[in-house]
């Protein structure tokens, strides 16, 4: 029996419109009402521009909200880019950062995501951090060496922020998400034994920085996870809820998988 509380975030992407979230987010409300006593934590992270939207749609239930990406800057020119007291403003729970189309398609790096991560924590969002490896990567033997340099990078930054400010560092305070980029999208998803394993060696990653914070600490799958394969990603040791792409902009899919993680 795990301890975590299960959660299961659902990324957008660049997809919808106000009146087809309109209808989403009511779905999604009424859905999980229908659940009954929540076991698990829900949120949906959409595109800046709805963030009011969903703040107002989502407002007194149990369903949380945040945003894609943040910038790595506080504020100033930086045209294009949304800061974390931004976010805040539309009390944003959690934003996701590192994802990997940010980090492909923008060139984002380590030190840029861990940046990011540091601009959440201070303006009180929790990150979820993203990490994994491409295809190649994988075929090569890299995927441990690649995700442990994606997480120390952040974790690393976390510390010593927090050691700048005389803080103990708190690195249960971020969510990870192990997305192997080969399973975004495409269908195919890791095998519950093989994310586990990831999952397994992320996990060990923060304990080596404290044993206490790798207890508690969520670590979400992430990677064409659906409906008929989220109960079993979902019971796995180390797996503690889903990031779901495809699956979270139709309602009927993600409840079901939300209904899962919530057993
Ligand atoms: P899919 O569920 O569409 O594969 O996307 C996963 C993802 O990238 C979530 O961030």
């Amino acid at each position: 029996m795990k301890h975590r509380r299960p959660f299961i975030a659902g990324n957008w992407k660049m997809n919808g419109s106000l009146s087809a979230n309109a209808a989403l987010l009511s779905e999604l409300q009424s859905g999980v009402a229908g659940l009954g006593k929540m076991h698990c934590d829900v949120a949906v992270c959409v595109p800046a521009p709805y963030l009011g939207q969903a703040q107002v749609g989502l407002i007194n239930t149990v369903v949380r909200w945040g945003a894609q990406d943040v910038s790595n800057q506080t504020n100033g020119a930086y045209t294009g880019e949304v800061s974390a007291s931004m976010l805040n403003d539309f009390s944003c729970f959690y934003t996701i950062v590192g994802h990997s189309e940010r980090r492909v398609i923008h060139a984002e790096s380590d030190a840029v995501v861990a940046q990011k991560t540091l601009r959440l924590i201070d303006a009180g969002i929790v990150p979820i951090v993203c990490v994994g490896e491409t295809l190649q990567e994988r075929k090569a033997g890299q995927t441990e060496q690649v995700v442990v340099r994606q997480l120390t990078t952040v974790l690393n930054a976390i510390e010593k922020a927090a050691s700048d400010k005389g803080m103990p560092a708190k690195l249960d305070g971020i969510v990870i998400a192990y997305e192997p980029v080969w399973a975004i999208g495409t269908g195919i998803t890791a095998t519950p034994e093989m994310a586990q394993q990831v999952h397994a060696y992320l996990r060990a990653q923060v304990a080596a920085y404290d044993q206490d914070a790798a207890g508690r600490v969520q670590i979400l799958y992430g990677g064409s996870m659906k409906p008929d394969n989220a109960e079993a990603l979902l019971a796995m040791k180390d797996i503690d809820g889903g990031l779901i792409g495809g699956a979270a902009l139709k309602a009927a899919d993600f409840l079901a998988i939300i209904a899962a993680a919530n057993k």
